[in-house]
């Protein structure tokens, strides 16, 4: 059934603010007629205590309330104004203290030498390079991935102004710092914003100095407890300057809608909101062209339409949103790249004054009709797309939560390749060049922007700002990311405490849903249900349905029967039942668990079951099976996913809990750094859970995969199981040549198993068949001792920008050229050429060594050495791996 979701083609509202650019080329600088955008990213002093000693906090919390008794000054009067763009209610906006704050930090001002601090390069993440908090009497513990997130962190640059800037505007834009940031422009506080994940811009204008130095300084506090996985510390996004004329396009100024789209025609329309921030009324003339986008250069091609030219005049102070059509003929529309191509466009928008370019801003956009269906799950362009989603936290593994381009592009390049289509960023707001790379890589995505609203999850989360912060944060997060096609739903919340409490939660989840459809009337607003139930007011309160776990059911299959907690019967039916013509998805999916590499013995007899000492899992080692029947308690192994989906075949699909592991969050061992919970680790190496959901994924590839690896030589003659994923439907197993016999995938089963193989050293071969016909083979081979290392690395080249990595995957062999599955020999990386060593890595989430030391122990066989170039260092980047009594290995990545 349909509901009003079916239709995109509303747009009633009148839409107060302002909207979204993307730059997606990778240059750093971006001058166009009247605009600058100037990366503020080098150059930067830093330093960080773990204590706050400058006596300024955003206002009082639990792990500073030591700081009552020291004349501390709370400086949220002087933040809270950079929310009033983003605040409706007029009445509701704040007004700043006159005069400013009476504490005096000689860091905030030119005269202090800030020479002995630490010079860095944003985006930047203090605790990334640790060292690890081992031990439970620590101040991080596994929850938050034990590095040295808290404390104060102060950032301080000199910023480049000239007097030809006199008569700009001058906006600093943060794309996110972690967290409480607040900024001073040559001693003076100019704003700031609480949240971590947020972006946001400050008007520097009224402190600048047009001749002689400008000092910025920009402070974040980190909490202890604030936060369920590692969220980093420091300004680890991108910082621009934007130099505009008084008169421009306001802050995510543009908003552009399909209203409908066939192969034949497109109805665009698009919001283009100027502002005057000049004292005296002015005149421009806006018109904007529509040209195609190169997804690569990230460059405009052939123009394709404009919308009708328009003059406005703006009085002092005032801003001003026009709303305009536009048809497209033979439309190049955007979908996701499973069945669809990802085409985008941009609209150029030129504004004019006395036939002179005072501005350009630059709007990237797809083409594209969404179809939100009871029955047939999401239609994109009239075409049922299944969600075959995971869900993406934002560190980057060991380069921490600093955003990298070519890092985040690797994560997409993994999951593409095992045939994901959906990300669910889980749970806040990501880095805006994320969107542009779902964007242009088609990918779907929920974007997420609240782990906690007024009831909080941990100490100092975001329940501490929720009152004062939601709405500015909600209208910014959305407006930023409105134009991006990938995007196909709102989330406002993950698993919020307000499921608990009837219809007060629902109201706050009402008021949420209300918030974003003023800033978007076209995308449908969701948020992950855990707990609430069909019968329960939350859901109404919701466009989409989002179950987290419960589609599946939660603790309700036989070997998770001992186990004390709710238990959830499988809910898909049920909510399809009440609420027929929403589409209900699953946005959390699994929660299954695994160490890549490692096999426990007895392996369950069954399809999901808990991990526990007895099975699969052992605390004191803190691994966890990789059979890939183990779950968290509340969750199940994908067998048992799948199954309930393909028995509600109105489920629209499902994003698996988790794509990646990422730093914290280690259930079930919470002496660990880093999750189990990931498809690939946190090296970006796949588990064999990988090859599962590429089976069933990509049914066209195809693949067979044997688990365990074939080196036991302590199990001679004991029961070893093998399991075969393969997108065949008939498999036979042969052990030295012999047959282990033929096996049918029945319905609802989605792995072959041949339980009770007992092993000798040898070759394990499997030949899969589908319809009848040969469809695919794999043979797995007892290894022999290590002899020697093999290094490869993701790319043969990269660009010389001091932004681009290469990634080094190390294999330990033997002589056959065999990976040694337990091998953890200590790897050794170097490098000569025009670039660095970042980081080093194995993907095992118990391993403390600090992420960028040069050696790293192989675990199950592989390590990873990251790799940055140098700016402007052009020629061979060698990279080489050693290790006692092996062979070395090296490779050359040119940089060009
Ligand atoms: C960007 O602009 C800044 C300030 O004008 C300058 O220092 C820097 O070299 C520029 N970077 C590039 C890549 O042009
Ligand atoms: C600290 O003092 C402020 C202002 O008097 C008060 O609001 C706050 O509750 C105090 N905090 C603690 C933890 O005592
Ligand atoms: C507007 O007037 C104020 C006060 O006279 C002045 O400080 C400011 O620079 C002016 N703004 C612009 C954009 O000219
Ligand atoms: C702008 O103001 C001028 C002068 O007052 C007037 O002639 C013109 O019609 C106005 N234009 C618009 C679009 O309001
Ligand atoms: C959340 O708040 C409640 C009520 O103030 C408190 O009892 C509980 O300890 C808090 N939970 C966490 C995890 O901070
Ligand atoms: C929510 O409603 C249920 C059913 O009416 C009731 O049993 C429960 O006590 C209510 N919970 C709260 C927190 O009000
Ligand atoms: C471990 O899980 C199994 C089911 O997989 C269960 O039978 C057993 O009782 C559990 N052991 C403990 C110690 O909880
Ligand atoms: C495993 O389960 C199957 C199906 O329920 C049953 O036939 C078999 O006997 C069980 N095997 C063991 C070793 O418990
Ligand atoms: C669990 O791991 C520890 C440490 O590696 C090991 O000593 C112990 O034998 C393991 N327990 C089981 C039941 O295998």
């Amino acid at each position: 059934m349909a509901s009003k979701w079916e239709r995109v083609a509303f747009f009633g509202l009148l839409l107060l603010g302002a909207f979204h650019s993307t730059i997606a080329s990778a240059l750093p600088n971006i001058t166009t007629s009247g605009r600058q955008r100037i990366s503020l990213n080098n150059e930067w002093r830093f330093r960080r205590t773990e204590k706050n000693v400058d006596n300024l906090l955003y206002d009082y919390r639990s792990d500073n309330s030591n700081l009552n008794t020291t004349g501390a000054e709370v400086l949220k009067p002087y933040i809270l104004p950079s929310a009033n763009d983003f605040i409706t209610d007029p009445a509701a906006r704040h007004t700043r203290p006159d005069g400013g704050p009476r504490s005096n930090v000689s860091f905030t001002g030119e005269g202090f030498d800030d020479s002995k601090w630490e010079s860095v390069t944003l985006p930047h993440d203090w605790a990334i390079k640790g060292p690890f908090y081992v031990g439970d009497s620590v101040p991080v513990t596994g929850g938050m991935g034990r590095l040295p997130v808290q404390g104060v962190g102060w950032y301080r640059r000199k910023l480049d102004v000239s007097s030809s800037d006199r008569g700009k505007i001058l906006y600093l834009d943060i794309d996110g710092a972690q967290s409480y940031a607040m900024v001073w422009l040559n001693g003076h506080l100019v704003g700031g914003w609480p949240y971590g994940y947020a972006s946001f811009r400050l008007n520097l204008t009224p402190y600048v100095k047009f001749q002689g130095e400008n000092i910025l300084a920009i402070r974040v506090d980190n909490p202890t407890d604030s936060s369920r996985w590692y969220p980093g510390g420091g300004i680890y996004r991108n910082v621009w300057l934007t130099k505009v004329e008084p008169i421009h396009v306001s802050q995510w100024g543009t908003y552009v809608v399909t209203d409908e789209a066939t192969l034949e025609s497109a109805k665009m329309r698009m919001v283009v909101q100027i502002v005057n921030k000049a004292n005296s009324t002015g005149t421009v003339e806006v018109a904007t062209d529509i040209h195609l986008l190169d997804p690569e250069s990230g460059r405009a091609g052939a123009k394709v339409a404009q919308f009708l030219r328009f003059t406005r005049n703006l009085t002092a102070g005032s801003s001003e949103a026009t709303t305009q059509a536009a048809v497209i003929q033979k439309p190049l529309l955007w979908g996701p790249w499973t069945t669809q191509k990802p085409n985008m466009y941009v609209a150029i928008t030129r504004l004019s004054s006395n036939n002179k370019v005072i501005d350009t801003y630059d709007t990237h956009f797809g083409i594209r009709t969404f179809t939100y269906n009871g029955d047939k799950g999401l239609l994109v362009n009239g075409a049922p797309v299944r969600i075959q989603g995971v869900n993406q936290h934002h560190d980057l593994g060991a380069i921490g939560a600093a955003f990298n381009l070519r890092a985040a592009q690797r994560q997409l390049e993994i999951l593409r390749d095992l045939g994901c289509n959906a990300i669910r960023m889980s749970h806040n707001p990501p880095a805006p060049e994320l969107l542009e790379l779902t964007d242009r890589m088609g990918f779907l995505v929920t974007d997420e922007i609240f782990d906690s609203w007024q009831r909080n999850k941990t100490k100092n989360d975001f329940h501490l700002i929720f009152d004062d912060w939601h709405e500015p944060d909600l209208r910014a997060f959305i407006r930023r990311d409105r134009n991006h096609p990938s995007i196909f739903a709102w989330s406002i919340g993950n698993e919020v405490g307000e499921q608990y409490t009837n219809e007060t939660g629902a109201a706050v989840a009402q008021m949420l849903r209300e918030i974003a459809h003023e800033e978007d009337p076209t995308r449908p607003v969701t948020a992950s249900m855990n707990y609430a139930k069909p019968y329960m007011p939350f859901p109404q309160a919701l466009d989409i349905l989002n179950v987290n776990y419960q589609g599946e059911g939660i603790r309700n299959a036989p070997a998770y029967s001992h186990l004390t907690g709710i238990v959830t019967p499988p809910q898909y039916k049920a909510f399809h039942d009440t609420f027929p013509e929403k589409l209900l998805l699953s946005s959390e999916t699994a929660a299954a668990l695994s160490t890549r590499g490692t096999y426990i013995f007895p392996v369950v007899n069954g399809t999901s079951a808990p991990v526990n000492n007895t099975s699969g899992g052992n605390s004191t080692s803190r691994l966890v099976s990789a059979y890939e029947l183990y779950s968290a308690d509340f969750g199940s192994s994908p067998d048992k996913v799948f199954a309930a989906q393909d028995q509600n075949p109105f489920v629209a699909g499902e994003f698996v809990w988790s794509g990646f592991d990422y730093i914290g969050e280690p259930t079930p061992y919470y002496a660990a750094r880093s999750s189990y919970f990931g498809i690939v680790d946190l090296a970006g190496f796949p588990k064999d859970r990988y090859y599962l959901y590429q089976s069933r994924w990509r049914p066209e590839v195809k693949l067979a995969h044997i688990l365990p690896h074939w080196t036991w030589p302590e199990r001679v003659g004991l029961v070893t199981p093998v399991h075969v994923f393969s997108s065949g439907d008939e498999a036979e197993l042969f052990l030295n040549g012999k047959s282990l016999g033929r096996q049918k995938k029945d319905e609802y089963e989605y792995r072959f198993r041949w339980d009770d193989v007992v092993y000798q050293p040898g070759e394990l071969h499997v030949a899969t068949y589908k319809d009848d016909q040969p469809w695919a083979e794999a043979t797995t081979q007892t290894a022999g001792p290590a002899t020697r290392l093999r290094i490869t690395t993701d790319r043969k080249s990269i660009a010389a920008d001091g932004k681009d990595l290469a990634f080094a995957k190390v294999e330990v062999l033997d002589k056959e050229g065999v990976v040694v599955p337990g091998a953890d020999n200590e790897v050794t990386f170097e490098v000569e050429g025009r670039g660095q060593l970042v980081a080093t890595d194995n993907g095992d989430p118990r391993d403390f060594t600090p992420f960028p030391s040069r050696t790293r122990k192989a675990f199950s066989g592989l390590a990873l050495g990251i790799f940055r170039s140098e700016e402007g260092g052009r020629g061979g980047l060698k990279i080489k791996a050693t290790a006692e009594g092996l062979e070395g290995g090296e490779v050359v990545v040119q940089v060009e």
